[in-house]
């Protein structure tokens, strides 16, 4: 099995790349385990072309993201280890997930492989964006997020002496007995397609989950989110395509109807 480690911390012999090494160093002998430091690709800003929708061409911009998205996708399984910054992802890994639209191409009519997120945090209130984040990441490059946490530590080194560490080996041992099924209905106090623990109010005691838009009815120990719903979550490659066919790319005639009036308003504005 090919395990991908996406290291994405731009500080060496920091605390990811630290946990990183601690899950090689581990690993099973069996496994083929790739550490994918970040810091070593250029990535640079999505432009906002469209072209690599609308005319179904690779990105334009000359950086090294098919070079990354190729030892990313070229995995079984993918951890992600990320510090937070200001409560959520570093803007490199928010900078990858903008050139989602030139990724889905190699992620189309592909099963969602597994993943796990490792969030590393300072050992204080300051992380809720975090995992969420990352596994909106996750999401959006094709995986199925199988666990996510915190490791807390701040000075290098520190996420050493973290409890948390201990379910580091557990996690990975759940990509090596992963077996690809359909959600089931429960209660939970996180959404259990991202973990994310933020939910917007929609009436009464109904709420959704703003990562994947399944539902979630508040109850007295947790939310209920029904399988139906989260069998058919914002990501699910069914969904995606949707999206992609019946928005993005409807995007285009829409706005060339729409030209004459926006040209009328730049005159009358003056813009
Ligand atoms: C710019 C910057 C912003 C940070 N913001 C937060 C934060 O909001 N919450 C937090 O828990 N830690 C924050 N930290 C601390 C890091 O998450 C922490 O030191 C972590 O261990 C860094 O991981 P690394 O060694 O892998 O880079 C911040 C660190 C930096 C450099």
């Amino acid at each position: 099995m090919k395990i991908g480690i996406l290291i994405a911390s731009h500080r060496k012999k920091g605390n990811s790349e630290i946990l990183g090494k601690f899950i090689l160093n581990n690993a099973e002998n069996n496994l083929f385990i790739k550490l994918i430091y970040l810091r070593d690709f250029e990535i640079k800003q999505c432009n906002g072309c469209m072209a690599c929708v609308f005319k179904k061409k690779k990105c334009t911009i000359e950086d090294d993201l098919y070079k990354l998205m190729d030892e990313i996708l070229n995995n079984d399984a993918l951890i992600l280890i990320a510090p937070t910054y200001v409560l959520t992802i570093p803007g490199k890994l928010k900078t990858l997930m903008d050139k989602f639209l030139s990724i889905y191409e190699l992620i189309k009519n592909k099963p969602p492989k597994p993943a796990i997120s490792i969030g590393v945090a300072s050992p204080i209130d300051y992380y809720q964006f975090q995992l969420p984040f990352m596994n909106l990441f996750l999401l959006s490059m094709g995986f199925r997020v199988i666990d996510s946490f915190l490791v807390f530590g701040a000075g290098p080194g520190e996420v050493l002496l973290d409890e948390n560490l201990k379910r580091v080996k557990e996690s990975v041992n759940k990509i090596l007995n992963y077996k690809e099924k359909p959600f089931v209905s429960c209660i939970s106090k996180f959404c259990p397609v991202d973990y994310s623990t933020f939910f917007e109010y929609i009436e009464g005691n109904k709420y959704r989950c703003p990562i994947c838009l399944t539902p979630a009815i508040l109850k007295d120990d947790g939310f209920y989110f029904d399988e139906k719903d989260l069998n058919n979550h914002r990501w699910t490659r069914e969904n995606l395509e949707k999206h992609f066919d019946e928005w993005i790319l409807k995007t285009l005639s829409r706005f060339k109807k729409l030209l004459p009036q926006i040209y009328n308003k730049k005159k009358e504005l003056n813009l």
